[in-house]
């Protein structure tokens, strides 16, 4: 397993003095000549997706998403919101049509690259899914050991973390002594340990009262104004509404907007 944490050109999470400090480590040459397309996090192309009993969750999906950009996907419920996360981070396979991924095409990376292409991506649920006898320290340590991160990296890597989500003071607790925004914070500072060009949060405020929601989001407008690219499935209209951030909006497994701003419909 590899030793450095990969980290692309065009999206670096690092920025110095903000919290996650530069690592002269982090770049290898050999993934920065994997990434092409450069410049562009996510591209699906002509992407449907049917489930084996028959039911259609995605009908020729187009998006593109430029490094460094915050993307929030809405729809009514049953839209496709969750296929499509699902499908940029591998969980399931597109039934026809391209999915790359931070330079990768998803579909065909070879089963030994997947734990590389999830280095690259973050990934945030709305039920958070931290290991409940974990502390908060070790929830984000595993991610990194699970990857063969080389010991003496991990310590440093998670405090940076942690004090990135604000937690240094909780990293002892069990997810089951903190609140729903703090072990929210756990699974951000989790899916930022290995420094993704990508995160991807599929209705990460979704359990959330309407005070920690905005918390969770000001996180994510930060990870992204420090250079990470974030795509965010949500059903908060308040929160979209309020950003005046780009909009996809599924409906029926199809693309039936993409613009800046409004949320337009109540789903
Ligand atoms: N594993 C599966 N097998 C069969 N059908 C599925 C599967 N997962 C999802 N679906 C179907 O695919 C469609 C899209 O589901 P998806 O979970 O992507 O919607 P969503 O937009 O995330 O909805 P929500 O807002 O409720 O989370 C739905 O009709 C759903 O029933
Ligand atoms: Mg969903």
């Amino acid at each position: 397993m590899t030793t450095s944490t990969p980290h692309l050109p065009g999206a670096p999470i690092v920025a110095s003095g903000a919290g996650l400090a530069a690592d002269a480590t982090t770049t290898r040459p050999a993934e920065r000549d994997m990434a092409a397309p450069r410049g562009i996090s996510i591209a699906l192309q002509d992407v449907s997706k049917v489930y084996p009993n028959g039911r259609r969750a995605l009908s020729d999906v187009d998006l593109v998403v430029p490094d460094g950009d915050f993307v929030f996907i809405v729809g009514p419920s049953g839209a496709g919101k969750s296929t499509l996360i699902k499908l940029l981070i591998r969980d399931e396979l597109p039934t026809s049509g391209t999915v790359l991924v931070a330079g990768r095409d998803v579909s065909r990376l070879p089963r030994r690259e997947v734990p590389r292409l999830r280095r690259q991506v973050g990934i945030v649920f709305q039920d958070y899914k931290l290991l409940p006898y974990k502390s908060v320290r070790d929830n984000v340590a595993f991610a990194l050991e699970v990857t063969g991160t080389p010991g003496r990296r991990i310590g440093p890597a998670v405090e940076r973390v942690l004090a990135l989500v604000g937690l240094t003071a909780e990293a002892d607790q069990l997810p089951s002594q903190l609140s729903g925004g703090e072990q929210q914070r756990t699974a951000i500072a989790r899916a930022l340990v290995h420094e993704p060009r990508v995160v991807i949060a599929d209705e990460p405020t979704g359990n959330l009262d309407p005070l920690i929601s905005w918390e969770i989001i000001q996180l994510l407008l930060r990870i992204n104004e420090l250079g990470t690219t974030v795509l965010m499935a949500t059903h908060n209209a308040e929160v979209v509404t309020a950003l005046r951030r780009r909009v996809v909006a599924l409906e029926d497994g199809r693309v039936v907007r993409d613009g800046i701003g409004g949320y337009h419909r109540e789903y």
